[in-house]
């Protein structure tokens, strides 16, 4: 339960597609350069972006189109901006470029733990790139609409471009695209690792307006297109989103509900957004006298495997541990266990 995954038993469809394209042996071809067209259409379907003149490429996962973007376009670029809390690819990517990068600490209960439009106005200069995670790994907050707006008014007023994260977006509880509020300077990242559970298949898209993309698609980090067996898998996948997401939605916040019950019950700790707009939850355990490391060992001594903070705040990682949650409803039960039992140990 730490790496924000889904392991519950797939769709039959997405397991027939990759049987069926190892069967006709496809793993020995390459894939088109931006990917099966099917694809690309299905996933501006999926975002609601299909006739708005968007454009999407496949990418080696969510991951790779971000160091695409990041190391292609960085010669154009003054900073990165993010959150800490976030996700520390990105800033690491433009920095081999030698962009710098801020992150704007966003720890704060008052703010919704997000980003604040007067936190970026303060350090966004022309040409910045801002890389906007939302839902918010690892902390579960979400953007309303007035808040992306906010933020994009001033991406547009300095010339910046957004880079729009929305790994977690089918997780979320309504969900805006800044793609639909400042269409010409963002691109919208997706992923099919975590909805759909693909995460070892390494699929995923870039989406953006024509003329942000014509850079990134004329010269792709792959132009031997992403895996075929991958792809099959996709587009079976989002032809049966429906019914698919429901049933992991509900087993997701189920899975919340038994976390943050054992995390009450316990009277160690307390969740920090709930509900949490991914498919994780994120537990405050500031001045409880554990780090996050120590209670993260003492879970994994339990055979449960969390994340500390640590691994994606350098200001605040050692106040929190995060608990994904898109798994079979046993593995939360035994998370439940866990912690009532290493939460009576000495801290450590
Ligand atoms: C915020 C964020 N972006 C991107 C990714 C990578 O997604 P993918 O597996 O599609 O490369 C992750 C994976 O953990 C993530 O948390």
């Amino acid at each position: 339960m730490g790496q924000n995954t889904t392991h519950l038993e797939p769709p039959d469809e997405v397991v027939a597609a990759l049987s069926d394209s190892t069967r006709r042996r496809e793993f020995q071809l390459y894939a088109p350069a931006l990917g099966f067209e099917h694809l690309r259409e299905l996933i501006l379907d999926d975002l609601g972006l299909a006739g708005a003149g968007a454009v999407a490429m496949i990418t080696d996962g969510a991951v790779a189109g971000l160091h695409h973007v990041c190391t292609a376009l960085a010669a154009g670029l003054s900073r990165l901006i993010t959150t800490d809390p976030g996700w520390p690819w990105p800033a690491r990517f433009v920095g081999f470029a030698g962009v710098p990068s801020t992150a704007v600490p966003v720890y704060a209960q008052e703010q919704g733990y997000r980003l604040a439009a007067d936190q970026l106005a303060a350090v966004i200069e022309p040409r910045s790139l801002i890389y906007l995670i939302d839902p918010l790994n690892p902390l579960g907050s979400s953007y309303g609409r007035d808040e992306l707006a906010a933020i994009a008014a001033l991406a547009r007023a300095s010339d910046s471009l957004i880079v729009h994260d929305c790994t977690y977006r089918h997780f979320a509880r309504g969900h805006t695209l800044v793609a639909g509020l400042y269409p010409e300077g963002t691109l919208t990242t997706y992923s099919f690792s975590k909805w759909l559970g693909l995460a070892g298949l390494r699929v995923g898209a870039l989406v953006g307006p024509p003329g942000l993309m014509s850079a990134l698609t004329e010269v792709p980090a792959n132009p031997l297109g992403a895996g075929i067996q991958a792809q099959r898998a996709a587009i079976a996948g989002l032809k049966v989103k429906g019914p698919w997401l429901s049933r992991l939605r509900a087993v997701n916040a189920a899975n919340q509900q038994v976390v943050s019950d054992a995390v009450t019950a316990s009277g160690l700790g307390s969740v920090l957004v709930e509900p949490s707009h991914g498919n994780f939850v994120a537990v405050d355990i500031g001045a409880s006298g554990w780090t996050a490391g120590g209670l993260c060992a003492a879970l994994l001594e339990r055979d449960v495997f969390i994340r500390p903070g640590t691994y994606q705040s350098p200001l605040f990682g050692e106040r929190f541990v995060k608990v994904s949650t898109s798994v079979p409803p046993d593995w939360a039960q035994r998370f439940a266990a866990a912690w009532s039992a290493a939460v009576r140990e000495e801290p450590r």
